[in-house]
């Protein structure tokens, strides 16, 4: 028997764990939930549906959705209505386990399963209690995700990944890599355009294998499809002025979408290009594929054509068997490329992966250590590269209202670094604003608006 629901019990909320990925699925399931009739609901406590997107990247992150979870499931105890759904990479990895955990749940689904949320519901709907993270075919979702963002959206264009980095769990619950089409992509950017949205970051876990797995290559054998003929094949969409992508992997990356980059005046000059560890051996046991010196000369090339590049990277210290020497190569690599970003982790031990059963696994005390004068440096590095910023005139695409002060707005250049200037959001909510630098700090900058003098007609 289908459950009916009055307008009172329709109110959803959903919290969003880890990455970028998982913050795209989520408005797209927000954009089912919505379809369906439910609203939104800030408040947990309030919502008859409550999704938590989940992430399991590294252990306390998987910690987090567990107290999440105990608090709403007591809940259920007296609200026996209440609809609970763990989506995302937890619900992946532990699938039907999570039910034994948290008997309250009505729904597991992997990431894969988002875009049929709906199908999914209405099985829990109608009385059962579902786990839905069998390997699938993943289906273009028809309905509009809920966006968060007004002025910048996320596209995804290539889901999985089919590296297998040693440490990862990605490869595990997020599956084989799967490409859009070149026109879906194309479709869902022309309907943002018309949307008014002037950004667009283009999503995939390793974004340079975009196309390895659709059909069709060039004379020269090369594919048909490749990252840098989707930047071609979508960069004059009208209404879209910044295009940026990520994640990219030094092993993939090539000159020619460095030259790309370069010649399409919308695709913005910020590069994220994790590079893990500055240090060869260490490098070669996390199967990344690549060696300090080609991250190098990839860096020297993307400053040979763009001088102004902004550069970010994630990095792990405390890799098992990872020595003090090793460590000093990553500070060393940290030291040398002047990074504009750098998100740094202890590296944790992941259940599946074969590095956490690898023997010469190092002490939290250790690895703490490590990441704390890593982020040491990188706070130094940080603001010494903040600093170019000084007296130059960018512009901001504005975002939101400064949450810390109401009398600013924020946005972003197109290197990336947040920024803040005085403004009224209502007015200026989306909208490219040229903004002349006053303050630079490791993280963010402030500036003025640069009025723009008007030609005098005679
Ligand atoms: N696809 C991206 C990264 C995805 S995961 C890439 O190839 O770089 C995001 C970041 O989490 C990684 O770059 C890595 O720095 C970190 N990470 C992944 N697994 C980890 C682990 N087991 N312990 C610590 N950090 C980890
Ligand atoms: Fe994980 Fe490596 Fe794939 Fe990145 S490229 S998602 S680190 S396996
Ligand atoms: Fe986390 Fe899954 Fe992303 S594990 S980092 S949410 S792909």
């Amino acid at each position: 028997m289908t459950t009916i629901m009055t307008t009172s019990n329709r109110r959803y909320h959903i919290t969003t764990f880890g990455c970028q990925m998982n913050k795209a699925d989520s408005e797209r399931m927000a954009g089912i939930l919505e379809d369906m009739g439910f609203e939104w609901s800030e408040d947990p406590n309030q919502a008859n549906v409550i999704l938590y997107n989940t992430c399991t990247i590294r252990d306390n992150a998987e910690q987090k959705v567990y107290s999440y979870l105990g608090r709403q499931a007591k809940r259920k105890h007296s609200e026996p209505d209440l609809t609970l759904v763990v989506a995302g990479c937890v619900a992946q990895q532990e699938g039907e386990s999570l039910l034994r955990r948290v008997p309250e749940l009505d729904l597991v689904m992997g990431p894969q399963h988002a875009n049929r949320l709906k199908d999914l519901l209405q099985q829990v709907f109608d009385g059962n209690q579902v786990v839905a993270t069998e390997a699938v075919h993943i289906m273009e979702d028809i309905t509009k995700p809920r966006r968060d963002s007004k002025a910048t959206a996320w596209v995804n264009v290539i889901y999985g990944c089919n590296e297998r980095c040693t440490y990862c769990v990605v490869p595990g619950v997020r599956g084989i890599e799967q490409s859009r089409t070149p026109e879906a992509i194309r479709a869902e950017i022309e309907e943002l355009g018309r949307q008014g949205y002037k950004e667009i970051t283009l999503l995939g876990q390793n974004i340079d294998a975009y196309g390895r797995d659709l059909p069709g290559s060039t004379p020269e054998g090369r594919h048909l499809h490749t990252l840098t003929d989707l930047l071609y094949y979508v960069h004059d969409v009208p209404g879209i002025e910044r295009i940026r992508f990520a994640t990219s992997h030094p092993r993939y990356f090539t000159e020619r979408l460095i030259k790309a980059c370069a010649e399409l005046p919308k695709v913005c000059e910020h590069f994220h290009i994790p590079f893990q560890s500055g240090d060869n051996e260490v490098l070669k046991r996390m199967s990344r594929g690549y060696t300090q010196e080609k991250y190098r000369r990839i860096i020297d090339k993307i400053r040979e054509y763009m001088p102004d590049a902004s550069i970010s990277a994630d990095a792990i210290v405390g890799f098992p068997g990872e020595t003090e020497e090793q460590f000093q190569n990553t500070l060393k690599l940290t030291e040398d490329i002047g990074f504009d970003m750098l998100n740094t982790a202890a590296y944790s031990p992941r259940p599946g992966t074969p590095a956490a059963i690898w023997d010469g696994q190092l002490s939290e005390e250790v690895k703490s250590d490590r990441l704390q004068r890593l982020n040491h440096l990188v706070n130094i590095k940080i603001a010494e590269r903040s600093q170019r910023y000084m007296g130059r005139t960018e512009e901001i695409l504005v975002e939101d209202q400064n949450p810390k002060d109401v009398t600013q707005v924020m946005g972003r250049t197109g290197g990336n670094r947040l920024t803040f200037f005085t403004g009224d959001i209502n007015e200026l909510k989306g909208q490219l604003v040229k903004v002349k630098i006053t303050e630079a700090r490791a993280f963010s900058l402030t500036g003025i608006p640069v009025k723009v003098q008007e030609a005098v007609l005679v």
